[in-house]
């Protein structure tokens, strides 16, 4: 067993430290952000979820027409990542991505495909940001992304502008809103509650399908949480009494304030609390340190 070096990372076929990882300058990724990725967590060792984001990831990549064996044993590869990082038994995040490969610069696809370049890196994790217990502050922006949300594609610079925005203002996450209705965050799922019920964007090509929005769903059916599954229009943010965003690394977030306005009392709501709870008994079964 080699000592586990933390700057280890994988790319096609290899494990190697991350300066020696080389990416060709013709890699479509880089030329076009022509790829897919996942982002995803691991809490002590144990990959969260990762079912739903392989499938995730192989919907993504046949969505964009990169053939989906280039996903085919990338939970191993996980797996054995965390152990090369010396991450076996802590919490993680693994970053995944796939892009079609390196080709002489044209838009169409390269004749015949290349192999796609296969990259994952994991970092240990980063407790959440002091600022985010309290509740974040979030902003609206124009969603002003292409119209396939619903792909996890690598091509995020409207989600980089808006959260620079959001930085700018001294927010934590931006909030897009499309043709008046809130669609989801920069790097989350969005949800308000309204009567006691938790409104969030249906499942459409305007969202991306959010892995820890399932498991939050799923959550409210079992505690008894109503949901409803619609679009929130940001002229309703003053009937609402909580708002949330969820992702893989904040898990669920309270919003203390939009656009300086404040949510609520200002202060994480009693549904956000609940479901913050339910997650974590999911994620630590057996207690903070188990
Ligand atoms: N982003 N919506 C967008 C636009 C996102 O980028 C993300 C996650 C989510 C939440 O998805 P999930 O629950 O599967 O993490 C929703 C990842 C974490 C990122 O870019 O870092």
């Amino acid at each position: 067993m080699t000592k586990p070096d933390p700057g280890t990372v994988y790319l096609d076929g290899r494990f190697l430290p991350a300066s020696k990882a080389l990416i060709r300058p013709d890699d479509r990724g880089f030329l076009f952000a022509d790829g897919v990725y996942e982002v995803i967590r691991s809490y002590g060792g144990r990959l969260f979820e990762m079912a739903a984001h392989i499938e995730r990831l192989r919907r993504s990549l046949r969505e964009i027409r990169i053939d989906a064996a280039a996903a085919a044993g990338i939970e191993e590869v996980a797996g054995e990542l965390l152990s090369r990082c010396g991450l076996a038994a802590r919490d993680a995040t693994v970053y995944l991505q796939i892009t079609r490969g390196p080709a002489p610069r044209a838009h169409q696809f390269p004749s015949p495909a290349p192999a796609p370049t296969v990259y994952a890196a994991a970092t240990p994790l980063v407790p959440p940001p002091a600022d985010q217990a309290p509740g974040i502050e979030t902003i609206l922006v124009p969603d002003t992304r292409w119209s396939r949300c619903d792909i996890k594609s690598i091509s995020l610079l409207a989600n980089v502008l808006a959260r620079q925005m959001a930085a700018d203002r001294g927010a934590q996450e931006a909030l897009f809103v499309k043709d008046g209705l809130i669609t989801e965050g920069a790097s989350s799922t969005f949800c308000a509650v309204v009567s006691g019920c938790v409104v969030t964007h249906p499942l459409t090509e305007r969202i991306l399908p959010g892995i820890t929005r399932r498991v939050v769903l799923r959550l409210c059916r079992k505690l008894g949480i109503p949901v409803a599954e619609r679009p929130l229009p940001a002229s309703d943010l003053e009937r609402i009494s909580e708002a949330f965003v969820l992702s893989t690394s904040r898990e669920v977030a309270p919003i203390r304030a939009i656009d300086g306005c404040q949510v609520g009392h200002g202060a994480p709501g009693p549904l956000a609390g609940r479901l913050q709870e339910a997650f974590s008994l999911l994620t630590r079964p057996n207690g903070p340190d188990g």
